[in-house]
């Protein structure tokens, strides 16, 4: 409790505050000398630090500070240090004659790291870790030997660079070539081109030819029924045999390996609806867009994709 002030004691060197709280009083020594003596220092620095450094909010950012100190262009300053160590890498990166990269143990070394790098900022969200594939999506596999465009290491950096199906670049390969859709209950993007040519007994019938050529366990006599249904209509993409066609990149029916997968209901969805798979132009920049990788990226990425197990 604070009392009224109280008369000091007169033996006391330095009186009291006059607070007294349950009747014991507030000296009022002095603060100690080093103490005052860093108080008014750090006043000092705090001063001189805000004029030194960023530090006073303004309305779209904060004092500059008379020193320029910056942590962002520090960490730019600090980037443009590797890539320029690295520009002549990947200079010569761009001019090697692509196949022969592999040739280059440093060379080939330094791509395939920056590659991997670039693949999973870019393509795993797509593509999976390693290359490991979606069916969900359509999205490939591309650690296998089984390519739709190709697994050489020039037809990967086309694909990459162009992409498939897009409709931002022009040279994209095939934007008009795709799974049709085979029935007039389709629905999604290609029903509307639905050729509607087959009845859903027929389905039945195709998806049991295919089940058969993929070696698995199919109705005989609805996959005999296919057979002429298949040769009438999808040879022309798939081929006689089944095998596909790169050209076209339509998948090779015969491989168990499936860019939707091969189970019946897939199948029948695959051939009702159709499909379209689309991916990305990389290095396309006519339109004022810039590419969204640059030739070395492209290059090191392709090379990478390359080295995952299926390359040709
Ligand atoms: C938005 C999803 C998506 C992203 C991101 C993506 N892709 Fe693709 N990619 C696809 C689809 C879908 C296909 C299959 C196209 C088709 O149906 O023919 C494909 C096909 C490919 C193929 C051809 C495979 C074959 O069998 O011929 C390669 C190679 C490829 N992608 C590499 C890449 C690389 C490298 C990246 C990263 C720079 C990337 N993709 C990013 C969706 C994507
Ligand atoms: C105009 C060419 C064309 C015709 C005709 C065609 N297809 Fe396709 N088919 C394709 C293409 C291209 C793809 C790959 C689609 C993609 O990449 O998204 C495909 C994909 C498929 C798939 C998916 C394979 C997988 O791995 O998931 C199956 C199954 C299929 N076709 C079966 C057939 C059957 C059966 C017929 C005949 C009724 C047929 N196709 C007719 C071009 C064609």
């Amino acid at each position: 409790m604070c009392a009224k002030p109280v008369k000091n004691d007169p033996k006391q060197e330095v009186g009291t505050t006059g607070h007294v709280w349950d009747g014991i009083e507030e000296l009022n020594n002095p603060l100690p000398r080093w103490w005052v003596w860093v108080f008014y220092l750090c006043i000092l620095y705090a001063i001189g630090y805000t004029i030194a450094y960023p530090a006073w909010p303004l309305l779209t950012g904060a004092t500059p500070g008379v020193l320029g100190a910056s942590t962002r262009a520090d960490v730019a300053a600090e980037i443009k240090q590797f890539d320029d160590a690295n520009a002549p890498t990947k200079a010569a990166l761009v001019a090697a004659d692509l196949p022969a990269i592999g040739d280059d143990a440093a060379l080939n070394d330094y791509a395939l790291k920056a590659g991997k790098a670039v693949f999973n900022t870019n393509c795993v969200q797509c593509h999976g870790r390693e290359g490991g594939g979606n069916k969900a999506g359509g999205y490939p596999t591309l650690s296998d030997n089984d390519w739709l465009w190709g697994g050489d290491i020039a037809t990967i950096h086309a694909t990459i660079t162009h992409g498939v199906r897009n409709t931002v670049d022009p040279e994209a390969r095939n934007v008009g070539v795709y799974m049709p859709a085979w029935s007039e209950t389709a629905t999604g993007p290609l029903a509307e081109a639905a050729s509607a040519q087959f009845t859903a007994e027929e389905i039945g019938q195709v998806v049991n030819y295919v089940l058969k050529i993929s070696g698995q366990t199919a109705d005989e006599a609805k996959a005999t029924a296919g057979t002429v249904l298949y040769t009438e209509n999808c040879a022309a993409c798939h081929g006689e045999d089944g095998k596909g066609n790169r050209d076209l990149g339509s998948p090779n029916l015969t491989d168990a390996i499936w860019l939707y997968g091969g189970d019946a209901a897939t199948l029948t969805a695959t051939l009702v609806n159709g499909r379209a798979g689309v991916m990305p132009a990389w290095g396309y920049n006519d339109t004022g867009i810039a590419a969204r990788m640059t030739e070395d990226e492209i290059r090191a990425v392709a090379l990478y994709v390359h080295s995952l197990g299926g390359g040709e």
